[in-house]
């Protein structure tokens, strides 16, 4: 059994995503925030996961906050953590403290629009496909390697939200998957490449 500790900042809707999947061979030990308002907390509490959170304003650094937030998690002894919408920046020391077991979902098909507001960003560059990318996390904010891609079309008449409705879809597919294979010893780090054993069932996908 893969202790699984999910962190969220806001509604949590991928790691609701991830919970219902009922992944085999995982445990969902907690889900965690910065925000003791997420109402993503109130929804894994109401299904008897333990949750907690601690307010990032109350740390006099970025870093004293990360070491609290690590001491948390690992009382869960996760074999996994997940960024499930977790609205920080992280610390390189946190990236490495939990290397090759850390990994986030990115509403963008990276390496383009790294950083916020990507869907904006990916109209207003005329792009016609967007997409969600899951990456193993390293110090680098939105660089790790590749775990899964999944993209949709941007039409013509698309704003921010109804970009991010489609994109949101596509994330809820991939990311219980990703976990999956995480979990089942399916993906192998290779330099800055994701090499996925040939029993995966991960594939990137286009979705209309
Ligand atoms: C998702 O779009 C995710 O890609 C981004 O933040 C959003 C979180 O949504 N990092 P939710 O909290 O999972 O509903």
């Amino acid at each position: 059994m893969k202790n699984i500790v999910i962190l969220i900042s806001g509604r949590g809707s991928n790691m609701q995503a991830i919970v219902e999947a009922a992944i085999p061979n995982i445990r969902i030990a907690a889900v965690l925030s910065n925000n003791e308002n997420a109402a993503g907390l109130a929804w894994a509490a109401e299904r008897s996961i333990a949750t907690d959170s601690l307010n990032h304003k109350r740390f006099s650094s970025r870093l004293e906050f990360d070491q609290a937030m690590m001491e948390k998690i690992d009382a869960y002894q996760p074999d996994l953590v997940v960024l499930a919408g977790f609205m920080r920046i992280l610390t390189p020391e946190f990236c490495r403290h939990y290397e090759g077991r850390l990994i986030n979902i990115h509403p963008s098909l990276l390496p383009a629009f790294t950083g916020l507001h990507t869907h904006e960003r990916a109209i207003e560059a005329g792009c016609r496909i967007a997409g969600c990318t899951i990456h193993f996390v390293t110090p680098e904010l939105d660089c790790g390697p590749v775990i899964a891609q999944g993209a949709v079309p941007v039409f013509d008449d698309d704003t921010a939200d109804t970009l991010a409705a489609r994109v949101l879809k596509v994330e809820h597919q991939l990311f219980p998957q990703a976990v999956a294979d995480f979990a089942a010893g399916r993906l192998k780090i290779i330099g800055n490449r994701v090499v996925r054993s040939p029993s995966a069932k991960l594939e990137s996908q286009l979705l209309a």
